[in-house]
């Protein structure tokens, strides 16, 4: 039984952190590559970005202040706000979430870790281009030891950082490492625009071709948008819940948002510039970064040094990704039945973990395994990505903004989210004491992101 009162974060400059930690992850280094590879690029990237600003920071803001104004996690905010027992469900919704989630999360996590110990061990010197580096990749994962390895100790680590609670944990490992990582991202961005014919790379993600795209680039950049903000399942909501009520959330929402996108469009020039100046194909899958970026460190001034640094701050970048995704079940099962954080802890990972072992599986043992949506054959691992991402996260959004917009009442999320100290004019919540502000918040809220999910969700189902 847990008596001790709710832990929160020490200040909004670390919850900044700990939400940016949890934004930026995998979704951005490795996810948005790949999926804007494959479907068309800058017409994708143009599309992600529209659903950001339209849908993704408004369904920000608002997740972190249904937890902020509740301290609760998903399912215990919607019990506190709402008599119609209902809404318990879209909480609970996000619990399973986490749960997919989670699962294909730490295969991915994994593959980080097990470069990073390759970089220190120097193989990637050898990788004269991403051809080479891709056919490695595959080779390693076709042995169900090393996949099932790396990501077991992907999730051992995560587990040790949620059991050591919000500040010790959480904070900790956000606050000096983001910052690093930029940094690197830099490094590589600047490098990959030297090589020859890297304008093709720029080209692919910045300037349109609108005949690759289809109502399906609009389903996956709208998933994308919210797996990227860690969106729709009440991540955010579980940070707004650690928050005190002296903090600005717009202000936090929009500097989250920011970094996030620029750190996805940084991660994609580093890569599309490597692509295509080395003539490899931008549509290579899951596997891309890890095909393409070995290779550009290895050949960076310092390139050893650059390597090793790379891979610790993705596996960084992820765990503290993770650690959000499985504090959402954790804070689920300590707030409403009162379990102690290490009883929750143990009791969710354990589950999780198990229901990650198909995913890890589906690239060696179970890669026959494949159910065809679309044209396209998905594994496993594809399908609970395509499960969380393409359903699990917009429909818990739409929910979200149904609920705000319909029930609990558009006026009363703006008097939340002006309450806080705004240090910031231009970016604060003082842009909410501007009459049209409000109403196009309104507008989008109540009206335009639930009409927008649900059109793309229409077309998923294959009924329009
Ligand atoms: N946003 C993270 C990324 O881009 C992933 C993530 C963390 C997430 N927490 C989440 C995705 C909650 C959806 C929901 O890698």
């Amino acid at each position: 039984m847990s008596t001790t009162t709710r832990e929160n974060w020490t200040s909004k400059r670390n919850f900044i952190l700990a939400a940016a930690g949890s934004a930026v992850g995998l979704g951005n280094i490795w996810k948005f590559p790949y999926i804007a590879g494959e479907n068309g690029g800058a017409a994708f990237l143009i599309i992600y970005v529209i659903c950001i600003l339209m849908i993704g920071i408004p369904i920000l803001n608002l997740e972190i202040l249904l937890g902020r104004e509740t301290q609760k996690n998903p399912v215990g905010a919607f019990k506190q706000l709402s008599t119609n027992p209902l809404w318990q469900y879209v909480g609970g919704l996000g619990v399973v979430a986490s749960f997919t989630i989670l699962s294909f999360y730490s295969v991915v996590g994994g593959w980080s870790i097990a470069y990073m110990l390759e970089a220190i061990n120097g193989t990637f010197k050898g990788f004269e281009n991403p051809q080479v580096a891709g056919e490695f990749f595959n080779l390693k994962n076709s042995n169900a030891n090393w996949v099932l390895g790396f990501h077991t100790l992907f999730f051992l680590i995560t587990v040790g950082i949620i059991l050591s609670g919000v500040r010790k944990g959480l904070e900790k490992v956000s606050r000096y490492l983001m910052p690093l990582l930029l940094l690197i991202l830099f490094f590589l961005v600047f490098q990959g625009l030297f090589l020859p014919e890297s304008e093709k790379g720029l080209e692919f993600l910045f300037a349109p071709d609108w005949s690759k795209i289809n109502a399906q680039t609009f389903l996956l950049a709208l998933g994308h948008a919210f797996f990227t903000l860690s969106l729709g399942m009440g991540a955010m909501m579980t940070y707004g819940s650690y928050l005190s009520k002296k903090d600005d959330i717009v202000h936090a929402s929009n500097i989250i948002a920011f970094l996030d996108t620029f750190i996805a469009i940084l991660a994609g020039v580093a890569i599309f510039t490597v692509v295509f100046s080395s003539g490899y194909s931008p549509t290579a899958g899951p596997g891309l970064v890890f095909h393409v970026l070995p290779p550009l460190l290895a050949k960076l001034p310092l390139g050893y040094i650059m390597s090793i640094m790379f891979f610790l701050l993705l596996s960084i970048a992820a765990i503290t990704s993770a650690i959000s995704i499985l504090e959402v079940s954790v804070a689920y099962l300590m707030d409403e039945f009162s379990f102690s954080r290490k009883r929750a802890t143990s009791i969710m990972s354990i589950a999780v973990y198990l229901a990650a072992i198909p995913c890890a599986l589906s690239f060696n043992v179970l890669s026959d395994v494949t159910l065809n949506i679309g044209a396209k054959p998905y594994t496993i691992f594809d399908i609970f990505d395509y499960l969380a991402s393409n359903i699990y996260l917009p429909l818990g959004g739409f929910f979200i903004a149904l609920f705000v917009g319909h029930a609990w009442g558009v006026d009363k999320a703006i008097k939340g989210l002006l309450m806080g100290d705004s240090n910031n004019s231009r970016f604060g919540n003082s842009i909410f004491k501007n009459a049209t502000v409000v109403s196009v918040f309104g507008f989008l809220v109540k009206f335009i992101s639930p009409l927008l999910i649900f059109l793309v969700f229409l077309y998923q189902f294959g009924l329009i």
